[in-house]
């Protein structure tokens, strides 16, 4: 069989801009933080648009491309995806969560309150796609978590260079998703990241994050 090829265009820097961009984008990145209260300020959705293209340049197993990204933006959804994930996550919090899981949580302050879903102007709902229905056959995707978990992180990186916040939000079990987005049973919901802009208040915990040292390492 003959398959296409076509010429590869590359930019390519100096050490000195290379090094210069790479600094410059950790320093950028190094400011996204997860925040969980949002203003109500609404802005183009053409940022998200933006975005999520952005995320559609992934790599993924085979070039499958195995993701949906649902934008959310009417009231009455948002507000059903809150009612939703609050019953839900009041469960995890109250029953579900063995005490360890909750001792971990402490640090950042979250409970079964999901004010966000409603006040953040957009949300984007994430769905891995496991396989294709192709009539009666079915056509699997490879390596989808890793595919989709690659795409997620150039979508967040592209809303913090936007100067958007996010937060990465999984309440569990998240099927509800897909029933309330009427999206067929070969999409799972993947993640549920809010959108926007911080509230006057926002607040974030102190945390940190590892050392160089403690992350990386030359053999
Ligand atoms: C896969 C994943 C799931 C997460 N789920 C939640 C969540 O359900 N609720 C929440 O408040 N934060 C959630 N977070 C955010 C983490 O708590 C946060 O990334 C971590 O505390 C580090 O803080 P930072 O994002 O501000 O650097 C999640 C993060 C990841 C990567």
């Amino acid at each position: 069989m003959n398959h296409k090829f076509k010429e590869f265009k590359h930019d390519r820097f100096s050490h000195e801009q290379s090094l210069k961009r790479g600094l410059e984008f950790c320093e950028m990145m190094s400011k996204r933080r997860s925040i969980r209260s949002f203003s109500n300020e609404k802005f183009d959705i053409k940022l998200i648009r933006t975005a999520i293209l952005t995320a559609g340049t992934a790599p993924s197993g085979a070039n499958k491309q195995p993701w949906r990204f649902v934008i959310v933006e009417s009231p009455e959804i948002k507000k059903e995806i809150r009612t939703a994930a609050e019953k839900e996550e009041k469960e995890s919090y109250e029953r579900r969560m063995p005490q360890s899981w909750l001792n971990d949580l402490a640090p950042l302050g979250t409970d079964w309150h999901k004010e966000f879903l409603e006040t953040a102007p957009y949300l984007i709902v994430v769905f891995k796609i496991d396989y294709l229905k192709e009539g009666k056959e079915l056509k699997k995707h490879y390596y989808v978590n890793e595919s989709v978990g690659i795409a997620t992180g150039i979508l967040l990186s592209a809303l913090q260079n936007m100067g958007l916040i996010t937060l990465t939000h999984t309440p569990s079990p998240m099927n509800f998703l897909q029933k309330i987005l009427n999206r067929p049973s070969n999409e799972k919901p993947y993640l549920l990241i809010p959108v926007g802009y911080p509230a006057k208040d926002a607040i974030v915990p102190d945390i940190k994050k590892k050392k160089s040292g403690e992350i990386m390492m030359v053999v």
